[in-house]
């Protein structure tokens, strides 16, 4: 928005607040429906969707052995192909737009992996794949579809943790501070900006995994 982007924000539950100058849309990226709709009035308000951020994500952690199937595969289908949805919807836009930049959010964990979080991690690393099959598809086309892989950042996702895995999160963070939303903004930002990076996985994770 600071640089002048007209923004439509979706939102599950709570809409945000409404003065912040963006447009806000419902949308469970579960259903395919909802996420059609969400397109549609934003291009109504906005005009073509050239830039799509996919950031709706769940944890449901549980060590394997103890994961029901359903924990496994709502994680999947909220954080892997809840992207794919949006992804594919935003794509025909673009391609008639012949401009585009898609921006993934993964995690650490789809990098170094995380006892706990088989789900969340197979979700996030799929993302991976699935960003540099599409650079792939698209081609010499001026869309560019890359990843950003937070480490631990100050959201409501994270408080839920306990301090003992917050500890232990933060023993393994050189920069020995959590990420503030506005650091994973930054590169979220740069990669709308940037033409030539194209399937990267940028990492946010205070050093967490030495670019990797
Ligand atoms: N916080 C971290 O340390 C961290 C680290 C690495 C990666 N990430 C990733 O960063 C992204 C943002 O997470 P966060 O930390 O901001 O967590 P958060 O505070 O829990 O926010 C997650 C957001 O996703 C939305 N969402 C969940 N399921 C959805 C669905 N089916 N359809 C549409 N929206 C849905 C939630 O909406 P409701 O409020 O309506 O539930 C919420 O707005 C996620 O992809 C997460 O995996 C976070």
């Amino acid at each position: 928005m600071a640089a002048g982007d007209l923004v439509t924000v979706t939102y599950r539950s709570e809409a945000p607040p409404g003065d912040e100058g963006f447009l806000s849309v419902r949308c469970d990226v579960t259903d395919g429906q909802q996420v059609d709709q969400a397109f549609k009035e934003a291009e109504s308000a906005h005009g073509p969707v050239t830039a799509l951020v996919a950031n709706a994500g769940i944890t449901q952690d549980r060590l394997l052995v103890r994961m029901s199937e359903a924990d496994f595969t709502s994680v999947i289908d909220t954080n892997l192909t809840g992207a794919f949805r949006v992804a594919q919807r935003a794509v025909r836009g673009m391609l008639r737009e012949r401009h585009g930049r898609i921006v993934l959010i993964s995690s650490t964990a789809a990098l170094h992996g995380a006892a706990g979080q088989t789900n969340y991690a197979a979700a996030k690393a799929g993302l991976v794949g699935f960003a540099r099959s599409l650079t792939h598809e698209l081609g010499p086309r001026d869309i560019t579809c890359n990843v950003v892989a937070p480490g631990l950042t100050e959201t409501d996702m994270t408080r839920a943790l306990t301090e003992e895995q917050r500890q232990e999160l933060l023993r393994q963070t050189p920069a020995g501070r959590p990420a503030h939303p506005d650091e994973v903004a930054d590169a979220v930002a740069f990669l709308a900006g940037a033409g030539y990076v194209r399937g990267a996985v940028i990492p946010v994770d205070g050093g967490a995994g030495l670019g990797h």
